[in-house]
């Protein structure tokens, strides 16, 4: 496979031919797209790619269990591999007790990574006298098959097995195997999950009602799937962000587009921009400089946290309100991109030891979301005329579909999530079927507009909160956390203290 995967639904070709188009036709509206927006995009390879923690903040064991590589087929010389698992029962009250067993549903990354990123989980266990269990997503981190990640990632024929429905029977597999041998098989599971991880959570929950009691699925945009949300919904979220700090800055982002294009295009263009924006190498066309501002304004969507974080990149609080300051307030005379150039600093140099920016760090690496996404996980995304400060770009299935032929020889089902776990007429589905899951959004965060934000049950429960972003619940309490986070997190705790009374009262009354 010689195809490289830049970004998604980007080529290089489509990208001339565009240019093309767009000099002789004056009316088409832009010449660059935009690239589909990944939950972790490049930064779902750490630490793996740095092979380094900052600090290890939680005390587990690394434990390895042997599972098959294909769940769904019946052969005895079918391949299995290593699954990497992050296990503490330093507060577990066992079997006799009924203990929990707090489950991390492993997303697309190095499970050490979220687990540092996941205190909620740690911090509340103590309380619950619960077992923690963090399982790794095959594919991702150290859980690869056929022994190294460059025969994982070779084609389609390696690849075929990373699925969510092949990550949910291993995470399903693992947790039965491991009651077994501590004969804890009446001990309730409670999944959690942020983002994709989230997403486990609640359709594992839905998949697999006799092993988890309930699911905390914060952040999880179970409904971005087909055409259940509007495709501007998360280009559109994003840009209120920033139109929310300031109009100016939206207006000065919103216009920097055509204005880069036609930089890019001058004589001496492409060598002007390296140098406005510092870039390590000469950069060869627009769309790379398109593509990762609009992956900086993304990302600082997602982790707009109300106090400085270090989860994608060391930032301080209210980011995007600083991005804008640094837009709005740079020197008089600064040219748009210069603006630009200052607020996008915030996000790629905040340390400010940054000599020169890569776009692209990783040029051959294929991602495992890429190969998901051309598969099961297709998320429709469009850029809106009118509500997106990002450039004009409607969602189009057969470039979409083009392009995973050529990255990876394989078509996507986009309508295969939605027959697998559902989606449509969600809340229906909910009301007569589910019970016992959270799902939890804060409104910041891009991925909110495809997840779950009314209450649809007792036991079904959506906890909204206006100034959260990504899966802020689940990262560990700081002196820092507002009012609405600290009683956010109370909720969480008390619901699931509901679900396990309740378990364990039905428990009770059934072994009599
Ligand atoms: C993938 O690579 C393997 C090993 O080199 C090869 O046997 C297989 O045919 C390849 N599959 C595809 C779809 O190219
Ligand atoms: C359960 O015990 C067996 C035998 O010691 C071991 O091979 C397996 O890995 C254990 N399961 C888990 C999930 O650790
Ligand atoms: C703009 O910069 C000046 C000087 O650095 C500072 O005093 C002022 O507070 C800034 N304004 C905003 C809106 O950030
Ligand atoms: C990063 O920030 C430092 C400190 O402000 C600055 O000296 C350096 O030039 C910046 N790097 C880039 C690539 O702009
Ligand atoms: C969608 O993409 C296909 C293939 O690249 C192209 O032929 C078609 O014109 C596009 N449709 C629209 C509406 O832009
Ligand atoms: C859903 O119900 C919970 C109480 O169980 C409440 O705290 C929450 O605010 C409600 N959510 C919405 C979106 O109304």
């Amino acid at each position: 496979m010689a195809a490289r995967f830049f970004s998604l639904f980007v080529f290089p070709l489509v990208f001339c031919a565009l240019i093309l188009l767009a000099l002789s036709i004056p009316s088409f509206s832009s010449p660059v797209h935009l690239s589909s927006p990944q939950f972790l995009g490049k930064f779902s390879r750490r630490p793996t790619s740095s092979n380094k923690l900052p600090v290890k903040r939680y005390r587990y064991d690394v434990r390895y269990f042997d599972q098959r590589l294909d769940h769904f087929s019946f052969s005895d010389d079918d391949p299995r591999f290593r699954q990497r698992y992050l296990f503490s029962s330093d507060h577990w009250t066992g079997p006799d007790r009924m203990g929990p067993i707090f489950l991390y549903c492993g997303n697309e990354g190095d499970i050490a990574w979220f687990a540092e990123n996941t205190g909620f989980v740690w911090e509340i266990a103590p309380k619950f006298g619960a077992m923690v269990l963090f399982p790794e997503h095959r594919y991702y981190g150290e859980s690869m098959p056929y022994g190294s990640r460059e025969e994982a990632y070779k084609n389609s024929t390696t690849l075929k097995y990373l699925s969510a429905e092949q990550a949910l029977a291993d995470f399903a597999v693992l947790v039965t195997d491991l009651k077994r041998n501590l004969s804890a098989q009446a001990c309730p599971v409670v999944l959690f999950g942020g983002s994709y991880g989230g997403m486990l959570a609640a359709w594992m929950r839905l998949k697999y009602p006799h092993i988890a009691v309930g699911a905390l699925a914060s952040s999880a945009p179970i409904l971005q799937f087909e055409d259940i949300v509007p495709p501007e919904t998360f280009y559109d979220l994003v840009s209120n962000d920033f139109k929310r700090e300031s109009t100016n800055c939206f207006d000065t982002i919103k216009n920097s587009w055509d204005v880069l294009v036609s930089e890019s295009l001058k004589e001496n263009g492409l060598s002007a921009l390296t140098k406005t924006f510092g870039l390590c190498r000469e950069l060869r066309n627009a769309q790379d400089l398109v593509d990762w501002l609009s992956s900086a304004y993304s990302y600082l969507a997602m982790v707009d946290y109300p106090y400085p974080s270090n989860f994608l990149m060391p930032l301080p609080g209210h980011p995007i309100r600083e991005v804008c300051n640094k837009i709005d307030n740079a020197s008089d005379g600064s040219t748009i991109l210069e603006r630009i150039f200052e607020g996008v600093s915030l996000y790629y140099n905040y340390t400010g030891d940054v000599s020169c920016f890569e776009l692209d760090d990783d040029p051959h690496g294929m991602s495992g979301w890429d190969w998901q996404a051309c598969t099961e996980m297709v998320m429709p995304m469009s850029s809106s005329q009118v509500g997106s400060m990002f450039s004009p770009y409607n969602f189009n299935l057969s470039s979409y579909e083009e392009g995973c032929r050529q990255s990876f020889g394989v078509s996507p089902r986009p309508r295969w999530i939605t027959t697998e776990f559902g989606g449509h007429d969600i809340k229906m589905t909910l009301k007569m079927f589910g019970s016992n899951m959270i799902f939890s959004n804060g409104l910041l965060d891009p991925w909110s507009g495809g997840s779950v934000l009314q209450n649809i049950s007792d036991s079904v429960v959506a906890l909204v909160t206006d100034e959260g972003a990504h899966h802020i619940d689940l990262r560990a309490a700081t002196p820092e956390d507002p009012a609405w986070l600290v009683e956010q997190r109370a909720t969480e705790v008390r619901l699931i203290e509901g679900w396990l009374n309740n378990y364990q009262a039905k428990r009770l009354i059934s072994d009599m």
